[in-house]
């Protein structure tokens, strides 16, 4: 493992090791498992990009019978008139009556999931749960619930492990911090 990268502009320096994320992602896996164990085939439903390496891992560990999705949150602008719209892309199938579980990287914000949770209650599911590797508590402002958060950080901006700076530094094994 490197202990500082340069990425772009910016240098990151080594902030959690890939073991250690491997320790929070046994432990969230772990509660979803005691969760959702009864539960009718429920379904995991990525955000792309950021959470493919996340999904990838969590599922390993999920011992239940299940079935998974990835969608895309795209913003486009329209006339531009009423700021930042974002529709859900890739989601083809119904959900409704069943049990969804978002799985996100990051939820800073809380933007991007309040938007997300919002278009997929509208189509009926039996339940929905939001499951983050990472959540910025401080940063954190709308009151859509963040049931499963893996590792909560500071404010600070990070790379890897799915995460990038202008699409740099998702296939990282360990996260990194930006340090200036
Ligand atoms: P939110 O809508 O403010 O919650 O932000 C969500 C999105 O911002 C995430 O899905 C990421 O794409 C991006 N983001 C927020 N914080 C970070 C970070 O520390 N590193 C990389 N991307 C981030
Ligand atoms: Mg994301």
């Amino acid at each position: 493992m490197k202990n500082v990268i340069r990425l772009h502009d910016k240098t990151f320096r080594v902030m959690i090791p890939a073991a250690q994320i491997d320790s929070a992602v046994a432990a969230v896996a772990e509660r979803i498992n005691a969760d959702y164990r009864d539960k009718q085939l429920p379904l995991f439903i990525g955000v792309l990009n950021g959470s493919f390496m996340f999904m990838s891992d969590l599922m390993k560990k999920i011992e239940f019978d299940c079935e998974l999705s990835f969608v895309k949150l795209a913003s486009y602008c329209g006339t531009c008139t009423t700021g930042d719209v974002r529709s859900l892309i890739g989601l083809n199938n119904s959900i409704e009556g069943r049990h969804v579980i978002i799985v996100e990287d990051i939820v800073d914000t809380g933007e991007s999931i309040e938007h997300m949770v919002r278009d997929l209650e509208s189509r009926k599911p039996a339940s929905i749960s939001v499951c983050t590797l990472f959540f910025k508590p401080a940063s954190y402002s709308k009151t859509v619930p963040v049931e499963y958060r893996a590792m909560e950080i500071g404010n600070e901006f990070i790379v890897g492990y799915g995460l990038d700076y202008d699409q740099l530094g998702r296939n990282l094994k360990d996260v990194y911090v930006v340090t200036d």
